[in-house]
């Protein structure tokens, strides 16, 4: 990469200031730990309804197929109520080891309670744990909720071993026509609704509204690659699927 490049050592937001929701970076961050407390025990049926019954599996084989196996040691940073992590936990055995991280403490609570073994409370921006700590670290569905992707890339690399694999998972606005727009139909309207209808939770509907706000505006995959790239990251690369509304993006350390 360049060094003259703007990108290498400047910050990018994930997604521009929503002003519906909020005014000041404060403000964004007390109404993401707000509304992911209120919606803790309603997150997995929420995932797994919205996803047909398929995110569990997805989030476990997207695990696999990037290299996770028996004995791995894991970050998995965001890892709400451990959708991600207990699918971790299967993978690595009992001879590895899951951390999960998330700054919700309805989340870590969840977790906890789904069977996550290790659980504690931060960000992906400041992450407590020394260098070279990890074999893997895993990112599912949050990197729209980070202040600054140079910031947690740089994280992520500091705390994986020589050798170890980034794997973010992230929903995508699709770029073709049609994709799009169904998209938009399901995650703005279809979602929120049935989110609220299936769980009763006031704020599933607008965290969920939300969410497809964040995906609308986010910045584009390339952004995300080149941001990996900048942060030290080699061999960066994206999977995509129906057109790119799933995107997984990995990338590993030297
Ligand atoms: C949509 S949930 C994702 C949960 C789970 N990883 C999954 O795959 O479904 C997003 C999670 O990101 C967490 N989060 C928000 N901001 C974060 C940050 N700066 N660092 C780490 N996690 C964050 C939230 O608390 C929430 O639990």
């Amino acid at each position: 990469m360049s060094s003259n490049n703007p990108l290498t050592t400047s910050s990018i937001a994930p997604h521009p200031h929503l002003r519906d929701y909020y005014e000041t970076e404060e403000q964004r961050r007390q109404l993401l730990d707000e509304q992911f407390d209120h919606i803790a025990p309603d997150y997995n049926w929420i995932t797994q309804a919205t996803s047909f019954g398929s995110g569990n599996r997805y989030r476990q084989e997207a695990l696999k197929r990037s290299g996770l196996i028996e004995g791995h040691s894991i970050l998995d940073v965001a890892c709400g109520p451990g959708t991600v992590s207990l699918g971790a936990q299967r993978i690595v055995g009992e001879t590895g080891k899951v951390v999960g991280l998330d700054p919700s403490l309805g989340m870590v609570t969840e977790a906890q309670k789904q069977g996550v073994v290790k659980v504690l409370q931060g960000k992906a921006e400041d992450l407590p744990f020394p260098d070279s700590t990890f074999d893997f670290v895993s990112m599912g569905y949050a990197l729209r909720h980070v202040t600054d992707l140079t910031l947690a890339f740089k994280e992520y690399l500091r705390v994986l071993k020589p050798g170890g694999q980034l794997l973010i998972l992230e929903i995508s606005r699709p770029d073709a026509f049609l994709p799009y727009h169904v998209s938009r139909f399901f995650l703005k309207q279809v979602v929120p609704l049935i989110s609220y209808l299936g769980t009763k939770n006031p704020h599933a509907h607008k965290l969920m509204k939300y969410y497809w706000d964040t995906i609308e505006t986010c910045v584009p995959p390339e952004t995300i690659l080149q941001a990996l790239e900048n942060s030290g990251f080699v061999q960066s690369q994206q999977y995509t699927l129906f057109g790119g509304l799933l995107r997984d993006y990995s990338g590993s350390k030297l």
